[in-house]
């Protein structure tokens, strides 16, 4: 029957590295629901909408011509036709896709998309792994395995850091530092996903490798 595995966590947690090896090893498909939030935010950079418009925000979340593939080994974002998987992990976007995140009718939009690909997956691929910051608690309450992953600030400040080239180690880091803790406060507001809800399995990685943490929640789903 088929299977749906909701991963939830802060950035830098590992959630997306691991949701895909997870998907990859078992043969589900992959949902990136940020990446529909990053490419709805691309849009409306793209067209010049304003950003704190709420109500013209949400009607681009409404008309957003969005394809997302679920192949947990070729990312493939689709605007209007236009190929921005690269684009939309450009740090213009990165810093400003909280301003799209919070505004809720957004979130309902998109949500109600994320649950019809899950539906489709499920009849279609056997299943999906599911990762973001809600969907533990909202998009998929009744999934069949719910998991936060959680990893100390220190320790998703190094590895967002360890992903940057150029520069010192200290220079990435401090980079980062804004970025990422400053997302999470954000994006907090509106989705708690710092302690697993009722019924959801915390995974701390801190001091995981990649490999134990995929382990970890290959033991959880079928153990
Ligand atoms: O960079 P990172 O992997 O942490 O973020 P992401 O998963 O690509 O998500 C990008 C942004 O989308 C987040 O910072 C949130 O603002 C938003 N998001 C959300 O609000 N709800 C989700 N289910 C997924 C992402």
């Amino acid at each position: 029957s088929p299977i749906t595995i909701a991963i939830d966590g802060p950035s830098g947690s590992g959630k997306s590295s691991v949701s895909k090896a997870v998907a990859r090893t078992l043969g589900l498909a992959y949902l990136d629901t940020g990446a529909m939030y990053r490419a709805l935010a691309w849009w409306c950079l793209e067209r010049g909408t304003d950003l704190t418009d709420q109500a013209a925000v949400a009607q681009a979340a409404r008309d957003l011509p969005l394809h997302v593939g679920t192949d947990p080994d070729a990312a493939d974002v689709r605007v209007d036709g236009t190929d921005v998987t690269e684009a939309i992990r450009q740090t213009r976007i990165s810093s400003q896709v909280s301003a799209v995140a919070t505004n809720l009718d957004v979130r309902a939009e998109l949500r109600r998309r994320q649950r019809e690909l899950i539906d489709s997956l499920r009849a279609e691929r056997g299943g999906v792994v599911v990762e973001g910051r809600d969907i533990t608690t909202v998009v998929a309450p009744d999934a069949d395995h719910r998991i936060l992953v959680t990893a100390s600030e220190q320790a998703r400040l190094a590895r967002r850091a360890a992903e940057l080239h150029g520069g010192t180690a200290e220079e990435h880091l401090a980079a980062t530092h804004d970025q990422i803790v400053r997302r999470d406060r954000d994006d907090a507001t509106v989705s708690a996903f710092f302690e697993p809800a009722d019924g959801v399995t915390g995974l701390d990685t801190s001091d995981l490798t990649f490999e134990q943490s995929v382990q970890a929640v290959l033991d959880l789903v079928t153990g």
